[in-house]
């Protein structure tokens, strides 16, 4: 607020001894005075040009840095493969293609960022100024003038005598919108029974997700969790993750008098369970495992199902019950699947049957 607007203030709005009429006494100045902006200090590069200069070289060399990430970003995409997976700390097994054209891409707009603030903080002029506020609306002489000059452009153009152009600019620009809905169609393959299938089948075994090796029963300790994927599943399998994303298992072993669901009870083996391990409310792995209780917990939102009472849930935002795989042990005494989930795993969507 400007100096006058304070006087003005001041003037018609602070009490005066007599006003107030308690013998208070007045506060003669604005005790909210306006201390105005504070003395410009000036910066190394304002004083010194080789200061100036070094600025302006780190400006470039950001700018420069962007330019080639830039360029390899278009190299990446034109010469990594597709289906390359690499090792990246800590992220794992990524796809090279990915990591290549996120890496640049950040680099490149980061570079431009830091150039930009760099340059605004050293050789942009830094005196602060003060732009009183004004009124939203234009002057009746600015909004006339508008006015008058859309109607002379409507005149000019002729918009209202050609009607025929008229209608078919209307139809051009309500009609163009539509090939953005067509791209859509590019978004993918539409996912077919994707969701509603998993890699499990009658006779798969089920493997341990640590050591890849087929589990037996005796593998599963009483109030343990383990972990296991279908047999054939490999890491450096192109779609592991899309596969593990819905196959995941995790297996416990309870007491089987201590199982109250009856299916449950028929689609374990000796106490032990398969469920998903894909919590069905927004896809997060389930995997804190309480063996008192039997109660199982995801990490994301605290859902928490009952493992011995057919994965209810008994806590949290999850909608249903985890899906449960049936297994039994095969002639050489490994656990097998006996089919696939009955139900689609993870979150519910639209066209879930269960
Ligand atoms: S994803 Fe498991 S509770 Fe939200």
């Amino acid at each position: 607020m400007s100096e006058t607007s304070h006087e003005n203030v001041s003037e018609k709005h602070l009490p005066s001894e007599q006003e107030n009429g308690h013998g208070a006494v007045a506060v003669a100045d604005d005790p909210f005075a306006d201390p105005g902006l504070p003395p410009h200090e000036p910066r190394i590069q304002d004083i010194d040009e080789r200061a100036a200069k070094r600025s302006e070289r780190v400006v470039a060399m950001l700018f420069t840095a962007s330019m080639l990430a830039t360029l390899g970003f278009i190299a990446s995409f034109v010469l990594v493969p597709v289906d390359k997976i690499i090792y990246v700390w800590p992220a794992g097994r990524i796809g090279a293609l990915n990591f290549a054209l996120g890496m640049t891409l950040g680099v490149a707009l980061f570079c431009i960022g830091a150039g930009a603030v760099h340059w605004a903080r050293t050789l942009m002029s830094d005196h602060e100024l003060v732009d009183e506020r004004h009124a939203i609306s234009a002057e009746p002489d600015t909004k006339a003038k508008v006015m008058e000059d859309f109607a002379q452009g409507a005149k000019e153009s002729a918009l209202g005598r050609r009607s025929l152009i008229r209608k078919t600019m209307f139809g051009a620009l309500a009609l163009v919108p539509l090939s953005g809905v067509v791209l859509l169609r590019d978004l993918g393959p539409l996912p077919g029974d994707k969701l509603v299938h998993t890699l499990w089948s009658k006779g798969k075994l089920l493997v341990n997700e640590n050591t890849q090796q087929p589990l037996r029963p005796e593998d599963i300790g009483v109030g343990s969790l383990t972990f296991a994927m279908p047999e054939g599943l490999e890491e450096d399998d192109e779609d592991f993750q899309q596969q593990i994303a819905k196959a995941a298992l995790m297996l416990v072993r309870l007491e089987p008098d201590d199982i109250k669901d009856k299916r449950e009870l028929d689609w374990s083996h000796e106490g032990i369970v398969a469920y998903s391990k894909i919590c069905t409310h927004v896809g997060c792995p389930v995997s804190l495992y309480e063996q008192q209780t039997h109660h199982v917990l995801c990490p994301c939102h605290q859902s928490t199902f009952d493992l011995s009472d057919g994965a209810r849930v008994i806590f949290g935002p999850a909608g249903h019950a985890l899906p449960q795989l049936k297994i039994s042990v095969n002639k050489d005494g490994f656990l097998e699947a006996q089919g696939d989930f009955e139900e689609p795993v993870g979150p519910a969507y639209w066209e879930r049957r269960a």
